[in-house]
């Protein structure tokens, strides 16, 4: 395949992490696709589902009334096979015996990862959109499902603080986002937490009881404090017993989890998922075989997919000065 081959029919498929606003962009390649007289396969499962040729053809109604909803309709799987040249082999060979021109991938930077393999070594031509919650592929400023995620949370920190303040009590309020403090970040700004700790911070307990205890004087009834999941998810709790164990502070520890992940696409994940579907096709339709489509400059654009090639939270980093000047 080269970058002249028309383009005839597509895949796509959802992998690692699913996020809210994945079945926005289906919806979109899809009916995109169609309206251009381009067959579209449905890969169930991510890669996992491309190594097992399971696949269907998808017309408009496939993706009829999905837009509302979370998950994704093709399922999602991590497949640590897919790192293996000869599974990559696999797959494009599996593409060209169904005479699919190219793939569209909606994932984080580990899918992202397999498709550029993909794309580099068997030449398919590929287009990446970034999908997940965590807001941490280089090359993007934003990730699909990453504004809905930070939704979910703030609403929940929200109730947690109507309880907190009603019996001064502190919260350790844990996030995910795996090696990424973009949840948290925001999360801890939008709710105007009292310290946020991120994923790659080493835990200073001697400077959170003291942040604690400078509020305490200041008349500060409660405090929340936003936790990065990082490595270990559940390590909010860790913290609260060596603050109770060396500083005699008491607190509550809330791991809000997989909630996350869930729920209805808010209107931002909507537009920029039906955006972003929209232009994968017309990229390909271009003429691009090795794309991504992100937003840069708060704009959606098609740039190389090299660009995002590495997990980074570099988007919301930006704004760790103002967590940390605002959460006195
Ligand atoms: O999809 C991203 C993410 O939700 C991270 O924030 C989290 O660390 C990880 O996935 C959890 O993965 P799993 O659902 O496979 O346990």
């Amino acid at each position: 395949m080269n970058a002249k081959t028309k383009i005839t029919s597509v895949a796509i498929l959802t992998s690692g992490g699913d996020s809210p606003g994945m079945n926005c962009v289906i919806r979109s390649v899809v009916r995109t696709a169609i309206g251009n007289g381009i067959k579209v396969y449905g890969i169930n499962k991510g890669y996992e589902g491309l190594l097992n040729n399971d696949m269907i053809e998808m017309n408009a109604s496939s993706v009829g009334n999905i837009i509302q909803r979370g998950g994704t309709i093709l399922q999602s799987s991590r497949c640590p096979e897919f790192r293996e040249k000869h599974n990559r082999e696999k797959a494009a060979q599996i593409l060209e015996d169904r005479g699919i021109k190219a793939l569209i991938v909606i994932g984080g930077d580990g899918s992202f990862k397999g498709a550029i393999a993909l794309n580099q070594e068997m030449g398919v031509p590929v287009i990446g959109i970034p999908g997940t919650i965590d807001n941490d592929i280089s090359g993007t400023q934003y990730t699909i499902g990453f504004d809905t995620a930070v939704q979910t949370a703030i609403e929940a920190v929200d109730k947690i603080r109507d309880t907190a303040a009603s019996s001064n009590r502190t919260f350790f309020i844990e996030v995910m986002g795996a090696k990424s403090s973009s949840i948290a970040l925001k999360v801890g700004i939008c709710t105007g937490a009292e310290n946020v700790l991120l994923s790659d911070q080493k835990v200073d307990h001697q400077k959170i009881a003291d942040a604690i205890r400078r509020g305490i004087r200041r008349g500060k009834g409660s405090s929340i404090i936003i936790v990065a999941e990082g490595d270990k998810p559940g390590r909010s709790y860790d913290i609260a017993h060596i603050l109770k164990d060396l500083h005699d502070i008491s607190s509550k520890v809330c791991v809000l989890g997989h909630i996350q992940r869930g729920g209805s696409p808010t209107s931002n994940d909507r537009f920029l998922g039906s955006v972003m579907g929209q232009m994968a096709i017309e990229t390909l339709m271009e003429g691009n075989t090795q794309n991504a489509i992100v937003v840069r400059d708060d704009r959606v654009q098609s740039v190389p997919l090299s660009d995002c090639s590495e997990k980074s939270d570099h988007a919301m980093k930006a704004f760790k000065g103002i967590a940390e000047e605002l959460s006195i």
